[in-house]
């Protein structure tokens, strides 16, 4: 009798999991790659080499949220969520300066970049990147 109990228990325990995976799958929607090189070549002047970054240690070990870096904004305030379709940076923030109507990408950028590990530096994190152009920047 008790036997039955705890399979039964186990069965129980084994939908919830098969559940909670699920969940997981749908709520994390579009595919979130590991490692991305950032580099876009609509810069007036492309002086710089790409930026390798480990989109899977930011959002894994270094507990960044999504909404650090993601946003879509309505009426000022971020509705974006996570299984919500990502666009590119680039889409809202133009390389070109002068023809950009909100901040430009490369001052997108530096800020959401930088802005972040300046304080992280400040926290102790002395593995951020905050001034250094190397630090981000492959010769
Ligand atoms: C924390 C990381 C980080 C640091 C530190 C950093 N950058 Fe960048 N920078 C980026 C990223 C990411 C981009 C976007 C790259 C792209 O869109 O091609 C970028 C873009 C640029 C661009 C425009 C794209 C290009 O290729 O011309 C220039 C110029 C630039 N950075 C110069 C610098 C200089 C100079 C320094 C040092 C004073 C520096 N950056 C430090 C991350 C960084
Ligand atoms: C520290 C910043 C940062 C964090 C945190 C982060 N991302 Fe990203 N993510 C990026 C950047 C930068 C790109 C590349 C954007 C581009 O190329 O314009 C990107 C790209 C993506 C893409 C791919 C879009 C495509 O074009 O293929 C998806 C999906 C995505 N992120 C989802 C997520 C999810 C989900 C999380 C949270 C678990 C997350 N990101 C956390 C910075 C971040
Ligand atoms: C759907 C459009 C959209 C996308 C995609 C987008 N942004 Fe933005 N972002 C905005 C708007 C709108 C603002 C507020 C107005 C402004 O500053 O241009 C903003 C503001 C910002 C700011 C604050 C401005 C500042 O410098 O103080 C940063 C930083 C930023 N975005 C970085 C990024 C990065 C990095 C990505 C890609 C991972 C990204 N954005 C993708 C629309 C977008
Ligand atoms: C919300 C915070 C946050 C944002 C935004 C962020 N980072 Fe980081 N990043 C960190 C922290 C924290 C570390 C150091 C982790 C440690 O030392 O444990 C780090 C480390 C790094 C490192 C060195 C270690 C490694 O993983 O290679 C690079 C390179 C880097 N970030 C690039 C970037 C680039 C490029 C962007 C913008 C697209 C970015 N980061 C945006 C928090 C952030």
């Amino acid at each position: 009798m008790k036997r039955g109990v705890l399979s039964l228990d186990i069965t129980i325990l084994a939908v919830c999991l098969l559940l909670i995976g699920t969940t997981f799958t749908v709520a994390q929607g579009p595919e979130m790659p590991d490692e991305i090189s950032i580099g876009n070549d609509g810069y007036k002047a492309d002086a710089k080499e790409p930026v390798p970054f480990s989109h899977k240690k930011h959002a894994e070990e270094y507990q960044t949220a999504c909404t650090d870096c993601h946003h879509a904004y309505s009426e000022g305030e971020n509705v974006w969520k996570q299984g919500d379709p990502v666009e590119k940076c680039f889409k809202c923030h133009n390389p070109i300066k002068e023809e950009a109507e909100g901040t430009d990408l490369k001052k997108a950028f530096h800020d959401n970049c930088k802005g972040c590990h300046k304080a992280a530096v400040a926290n102790g994190k002395m593995n951020a990147p905050d001034k250094k152009c190397a630090g981000c920047h492959i010769k």
